[in-house]
């Protein structure tokens, strides 16, 4: 047991993007890097959290200290999160694909002259569904909007019931080593000026333990 403003605490982490197969060699996925997430698993671990860090597909090597399932699709994500359950906190950094292939073709489609059709399902939202429990750990969400920040975060923190939700301008951050965020929680709106992942990944877990305690 470490010792620090998370000791004892078990908190469980999603990274990086996911990635839904079309078939066996294609897929769809999104711009996500999964810095920001390692950076916050890295920062809880220190903090003295147990920290169990779900990863879609990454270059990333895994924090000191820290435990981790590598997951590819959504559909997986949501199981691994779901069987790491009870947790004290999640922190929801994944860029999770909104949709995906409803039919995964088992074998490579071959290219025709025409265009190609697909149909494409919603995912489950793994976030608003692990808030909803009855033993829903403290839920951080993450929103990356092109425009209105504030508006788009403010929405999404209250439909999926978060109580902290961070916020930032995807064309600032994605696959870059620093961040600009914002945090959103019951108090109102709190600044975390551009600075290196991992001191906002710092910021936000010293954040968040005040909220726990
Ligand atoms: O609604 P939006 O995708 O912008 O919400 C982003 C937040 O919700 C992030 O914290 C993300 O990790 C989480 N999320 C999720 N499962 C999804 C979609 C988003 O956990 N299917």
């Amino acid at each position: 047991v470490g010792t620090g403003p998370l000791a004892g605490r078990r908190v469980l982490v999603t990274a990086g993007p996911t990635f839904e197969a079309i078939d066996p060699v294609r897929g769809l996925t999104n711009r996500s890097s999964g810095k920001m997430g390692y950076a916050i698993a890295r920062a809880a671990a220190e903090a003295g959290a147990d920290v169990l860090l779900v990863s879609g597909p990454t270059c990333l090597a895994t924090p000191a200290g820290v435990r981790r399932i590598d997951v590819e699709s959504a559909a997986e994500m949501r199981e691994a999160v779901l069987g790491a359950l009870p947790a004290d906190v999640l922190v929801a950094v994944a860029a999770v694909a909104d949709y995906r292939v409803d039919a995964a073709a088992a074998q490579k489609i071959k290219k025709g002259d025409g265009g190609l059709t697909l149909k494409l399902v919603a995912n489950p939202d793994i976030l608003a569904e692990v808030a909803a429990r009855p033993d829903a750990p403290f839920c951080v969400g993450f929103a990356a909007e092109t425009e209105r920040l504030a508006e788009h975060a403010e929405a999404k923190r209250l439909k999926k019931r978060l109580p902290l939700l961070v916020g930032n301008l995807a064309q600032d951050t994605l696959g870059q080593d620093s961040a600009e965020l914002v945090l959103f929680d019951d108090r109102g709106t709190h600044p975390l000026p551009r600075a290196d992942k991992l001191t906002q990944a710092r910021a936000l877990i010293a954040h968040l333990s005040h909220h726990l305690h």
